[in-house]
């Protein structure tokens, strides 16, 4: 007995040390942790229960063989962030660089199979050289199984990604397919091809930090959705934007009473919108002086920034926002926006989040790089997930909701359980002025009947009442009473029912 006790504790003292002293020591001084660094940060003190410590790789080839560290570079099991469960990995770069072996992908799928059979998120700590060259094709194998896994727990579980290191190749594919990926600022980088092939097939030179760092994910692709400075800030805020999220599709979000009324006026609001509107004005403001505490956790601050989106409680219930920003591009939608509102939109449908929408829009942005890149597509995705979205939808206007757009941002036409418009609202098929122009042509040489022309038209509809009318819009609320119109809308608030036409899921044999 004692023999096979000291046997135990050589081994997890083996595990614990990973690929050593130096490694760890050379991990520090990249300004680095550890992967069980990483995760004492990320869990509440004392709850991690590692799984497969004792793991150890197969391959017998290049002398690999003679050189097994239990737990074969990730760390798994499962923990709590505040109290509730979370199931997690965490590659460790000093073991063969965090590259995945068969084995090491095998202990990725056993939590990943746990956490989507009770229901728990997954969060997933990357620090990686990618397949393990070692293996070949038995490395190659094991990415596939977690990514038909991702597939899998896709609106069954929250999945999460933390970029800690290296991802390349065919390792950026799971994180691709989780929710959220984070990313540490100068110390991870993801690209599917390095700079060293990107220069031979493309001439093209390109540092790894230009090509695929934190920056250039969460500014140009839009890949990842936030980047933080060090490894310590990216947990922490990781932990933070847990508290926002269900543990799965069946569970409601975790609500989080707060102190503040629900009626609370916000007079400021009243004089947020100019009164010309071709001037723009911060609808962040708008969104921080709305919902619970002023505290917003937005998601890809720096990217498509014609439209806000991130999470936030209102009467203690997280709800997703989604927000036009006149601030930028008159915050009209194109290919990016459309694209980064409809992933979000999804999220919040597949978890059960009520999405708050604040619609400022003067439509689909115009010209050639927009058709070329295939806006018809992709502004379509917005309207898709807004229409098959059945959580409770709950839309202001502040200001202009002009065209398709209009119907886009979560019109009534597509299932809006509270549609309401501030009393200067315009939503109608474009701006007085372009539709003048056009359905006036022939007044076109007299400025003066034009003008008098444009002024008969935003008369007749630059107001929220034709759409009231028709009951497009449930009310035309004052803009200081907006959180405590939005709070107060209890139906809304209530779970839904709706039904679908049934859809054949294979083709007909005959
Ligand atoms: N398979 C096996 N071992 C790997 C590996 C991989 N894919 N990637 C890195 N390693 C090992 C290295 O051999 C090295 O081992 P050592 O400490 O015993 O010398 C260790 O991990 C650290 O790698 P190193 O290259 O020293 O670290 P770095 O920070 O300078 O560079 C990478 C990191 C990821 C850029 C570099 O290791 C690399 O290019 N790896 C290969 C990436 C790849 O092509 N992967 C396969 C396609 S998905």
């Amino acid at each position: 007995m004692q023999e096979i006790l000291q046997q135990l504790e050589a081994k997890r003292a083996a595990a614990r040390l990973g690929g050593g002293e130096k490694r760890i020591a050379a991990q520090h001084a990249k300004g680095k942790l550890t992967a069980r660094e990483r995760l004492e940060v990320l869990l509440d003190e004392g709850t991690f229960e590692e799984w497969d410590m004792f793991v150890e790789h197969r391959c017998t080839d290049f002398g690999m063989q003679d050189q097994k560290i239990p737990g074969d570079g990730v760390v798994t099991g499962y923990g709590m962030i505040n109290g509730r469960l979370v199931f997690v990995f965490s590659q460790d770069f000093t073991v063969f660089g965090g590259a995945l072996s068969e084995a090491h992908a095998e202990k990725i799928c056993k939590v990943m199979d746990q956490a989507m059979k009770v229901g728990a998120p997954v969060i997933g700590l990357n620090d990686s050289g990618g397949a393990r060259i070692q293996e070949g094709v038995a490395s190659l194998g094991g990415y596939a199984d977690v990514f038909q896994r991702n597939v899998m727990a896709s609106g069954v579980v929250p999945q999460i990604s933390m970029i800690m290191g290296p991802s390349a190749g065919g390792a950026v594919y799971s994180p691709a397919m989780t929710d959220f990926i984070f990313m540490v600022k100068d110390s991870s980088y993801m690209f599917v091809t390095g700079p060293e092939v990107v220069k031979t097939v493309t001439h093209e030179e390109v540092t790894a930090e230009e090509l695929g760092g934190a920056i250039t994910h969460t500014t140009k692709s839009g890949v990842a959705d936030l980047a933080f400075e060090n490894d310590v800030e990216a947990l922490l805020m990781l932990r933070r934007l847990y508290n926002y999220l269900p543990l799965n599709n069946r569970e409601k979000a975790p609500a989080r009473p707060s102190g503040d009324p629900i009626d609370r006026m916000e007079l400021s609001l009243d004089t947020l919108v100019p009164d010309n509107p071709n001037k723009p004005y911060d609808m962040k403001e708008l969104i921080l002086k709305v919902v619970d505490d002023g505290d917003f956790f937005e998601l890809q601050p720096d990217y498509a920034k014609n439209i806000l989106i991130g999470f936030a409680r209102m009467d203690g219930q997280t709800v997703g926002i989604v927000a036009n920003q006149p601030l930028v591009l008159a915050g009209c939608l194109d290919i990016k926006s459309s694209i980064k509102a409809a992933r979000f939109v999804r999220f919040c449908d597949a978890f059960n989040i009520p999405v708050v929408t604040f619609v400022d829009v003067p439509g689909f942005m115009p010209g050639t790089a927009q058709e070329y890149g295939g806006i018809i597509k992709h502004g379509a995705k917005l309207l898709y997930a807004y229409a098959e979205c059945t959580v409770p939808k709950i839309t202001v206007i502040t200001r202009k909701a002009y065209g398709g757009a209009y119907d886009v941002m979560a019109s009534k036409h597509l299932r809006g359980d509270v549609n309401l418009a501030w009393p200067n609202a315009e939503i109608a098929v474009m701006g007085a002025k372009g539709a003048v122009e056009i359905i006036f042509r022939e007044d076109k040489k007299d400025p003066a009947k034009l003008a008098e022309r444009e002024a008969e038209y935003k008369a007749r509809f630059a107001n929220p009442f034709v759409a009231g009318a028709r009951g497009f819009i449930d009310d035309v609320v004052l803009p200081h009473e907006t959180r405590k119109r939005i709070c107060s809308r209890t139906p809304a608030r209530r779970w839904k029912w709706i039904g679908r036409p049934l859809r054949c899921a294979r083709w007909p044999s005959r």
